[in-house]
């Protein structure tokens, strides 16, 4: 690939070889967006249409501000075109899972195996009295069964509810009690570290206040030391498949029934339950996952997340199963047994296409480029980044050390509400680092002021999405006042919460959540920004940058640095970190204060929570924690 300095684009950018755009699905970008801009629902018809529909729909789109209608009157299952489809269309010898215990056991599913699973577990589920409409909570460690027990959930309509597997008791009780789960899926154990770690004791005080649960079903995996089942609640998971028929018709779902609801941190109050129907959330991620990675028959496609969050849900699950892919998970941490485990795997399955978030990437780079060195890569062809800006010395690591320079990269930005990819740089498009991309076709993404207008090029905004799209969500669960709240801050727009800024070619670059901008003497300084130019420096492996409240310019910056291994922290380091971002970012953004610290509080899902930093600095409650790791 050819790296290249042009004047329109003024940024540095790498251009991937021609093959890409002449091989892919996608074609030529601008005229893919053409096309969605002349018909939408013309647009989202034809991507439709390749799914199957028990009943077709009659109308792609039905859209009442804020509320939206997508392919209605269409009946589906979810499960028909993950499974069904694949088994009968000539995949069904083909591997639909590879999973990878952290001690190196390995189990694979065919598609026709996968089918036959899910079926099993959706009548053992309709044993239970399970019906369409239930709620039925996931909290189960990143094993097959995690995946398995989702689809069987869609397969008989029942709407899923996955909790992360690191939430606490009380989390989880919210979780479940918002949701009203009737049943909850766990297993005895997860092993990180060579370590189990319990989550039915979890589950048990989980339920304590919780009177919607009928049952709890426990996958038990340490079979030397088998945990007990207490009868009165409890169902063994084997138990409950061993005597049911391996068939389960699939659920005629409506286009709009809700398919799952994933709780997501708001930047106040109580989680939010986001919720997913049917149909739109199937195109949505069906089309992503295909034009987005791009995904041919022969790839070997391997998403990191955790289907316990959203990336999981769209892009472990549902879109690569309904492109009849080959998916890979593991339940092991990225650096045990040592910082090669992940390089290992792309070498050993022949991994194309890796999907992962920049906190992974940055950790890589903390421990040094000698662990992916051990490694053939060369299978290597799209790389994928999600969660949090990819800022450009992550990209320029990630794009050298891990792509050998010949692999695009997909920064892919969108949320738990959008259900689906919406911003990116599309395969074979020039890609500039630090920059997302733009709205892939079929999205309208934008960067505006609190009216609405677009600003110039080079000024900061919101990002907004100015059309409904397919797999969009519909509601907070019991909480409509929130949905319409995302509708309702910026006129005519679906605001993201996010600040952004747009070059002149029109690509997005995201620079953190609104919440995070820091208003330093009248100017608004995004945290990402700073972070970003701190972590520029050679000796910074990670930062984290909060305002703290000054009686002269309403706020000061004070940045939380991790350096790596090859520094060590002093006053002469300090200065030189506050002179390198005065030259890369400017004196307005330069930090007050700089503390060298070991880590940094962070989301599960690996966002800094810069809120619970600021609270520790300023000796306040930090609110909320129950997202926070470890
Ligand atoms: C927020 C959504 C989308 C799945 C994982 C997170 C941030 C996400 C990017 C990206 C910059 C990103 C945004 C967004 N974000 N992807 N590629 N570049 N920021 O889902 O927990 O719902 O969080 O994550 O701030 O609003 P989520």
């Amino acid at each position: 690939m050819a790296e290249k300095f042009d004047v329109k684009l003024s940024e540095k950018y790498y251009m991937p070889d021609p093959s890409y755009k002449q091989n892919s699905w996608l074609g030529d970008y601008q005229k893919a967006y053409n096309d969605f801009l002349k018909d939408p629902d013309g647009f989202w018809d034809r991507v439709a249409q390749e799914l199957h529909w028990f009943t077709p729909y009659t109308k792609v789109k039905e859209w009442n501000y804020p509320y939206a209608r997508w392919f209605t009157g269409g009946k589906t299952n979810i499960t028909y075109n993950c499974l069904d489809r694949n088994v009968a269309n000539g995949r069904r010898n083909k591997v639909a899972l590879i999973w990878r215990g952290e001690d190196g056991t390995e189990r694979i599913y065919t598609y026709r195996q996968l089918y036959r699973e899910v079926q099993r577990v959706a009548n053992g589920l309709k044993k239970l009295g399970v019906t369409k409409g239930d709620r039925v909570c996931i909290y189960m460690p990143m094993v097959p069964e995690q995946i398995i027990s989702m689809l069987a959930c869609a397969r008989i309509g029942a709407v899923h509810s996955v909790v992360f597997g690191g939430f606490g008791a009380a989390a989880l009780n919210s979780r479940i009690n918002g949701a009203e789960a009737k049943v909850v899926i766990t297993a005895d154990v997860t092993y990180r570290r060579g370590k189990s770690i319990p989550y039915k004791r979890v589950i048990e005080e989980a339920i304590i206040n919780a009177p919607s649960v009928e049952y709890v079903v426990v996958l038990r995996r340490e079979l030397d030391q088998p945990v007990e089942i207490h009868s009165e609640m409890e169902v063994d998971f084997y138990d409950l498949i061993k005597d049911v028929s391996q068939e389960c018709e699939p659920a005629v779902m409506d286009s709009e029934d809700p398919l799952f609801i994933l709780y997501t941190s708001g930047s106040t109050g109580a989680p939010k339950g986001i919720v997913h129907t049917c149909g739109g959330y199937m195109v949505g991620t069906y089309y992503t996952t295909k034009y987005v990675f791009d995904i041919k028959e022969n790839d070997v496609y391997w998403c990191t997340a955790d289907p316990g969050w959203i990336t999981g849900h769209s892009y472990v699950v549902y879109g690569p199963l309904a492109m009849g892919a080959t998916i890979i998970m593991t339940e092991g941490t990225p650096d045990f047994p040592d910082p090669s485990i992940w390089w290992r795997m792309v070498e050993e399955f022949g991994v194309t296409i890796l999907y992962t978030a920049p906190t992974a990437i940055r950790m890589f780079m903390k421990l040094g480029e000698e662990w992916p060195n051990k490694c053939n890569l060369s299978t290597l062809r799209i790389l994928g980044s999600v969660g949090e800006p990819l800022n450009p010395e992550a990209f320029e690591w990630y794009y050298r050390v891990i792509g050998k320079k010949s692999c695009p990269i997909v920064d892919t930005w969108w949320q738990t509400e959008t259900g689906m990819q919406m911003v990116t740089t599309m395969v074979g498009e020039p890609m500039i680092p630090g920059f997302a991309g733009k709205g892939i076709p079929g999205v309208i993404a934008d960067v505006v002021n609190k009216e609405g207008k677009p600003v110039k090029p080079g000024t900061g905004g919101f990002l907004v999405i100015r059309e409904p799209w397919p797999s969009m969500l519909r509601t907070v669960y019991k909480d409509d006042e929130r949905y319409r709240k995302y509708w309702n801050t910026i006129p005519g727009c679906y605001a993201v919460g996010d600040l952004a800024v747009k070059n002149a070619a029109g690509y997005i670059m995201v620079l953190g959540r609104a919440d995070d901008l820091i208003v330093v003497a009248g100017h608004n300084i995004g945290t990402a920004e700073v972070e970003s130019a701190l972590v520029s420096h050679q000796a910074v492996a990670e930062a984290a940058v909060i305002g703290k409240p000054d009686a002269m310019k309403g706020n000061i910056i004070k940045a939380f640095v991790i350096l790596r291994l090859t520094h060590s922290p002093s006053d002469r380091l300090k200065k030189e970190l506050l002179y390198h971002v005065r030259i890369t970012l400017g004196p307005i953004a330069m930090p007050s204060e700089i503390e060298f610290v070991q880590s940094l509080p962070k989301t599960r899902s690996g966002k800094i929570m810069r809120r619970v930093l600021k609270a520790k600095e300023l000796g306040m409650d930090p609110g909320d924690i129950s997202t926070l790791e470890e």
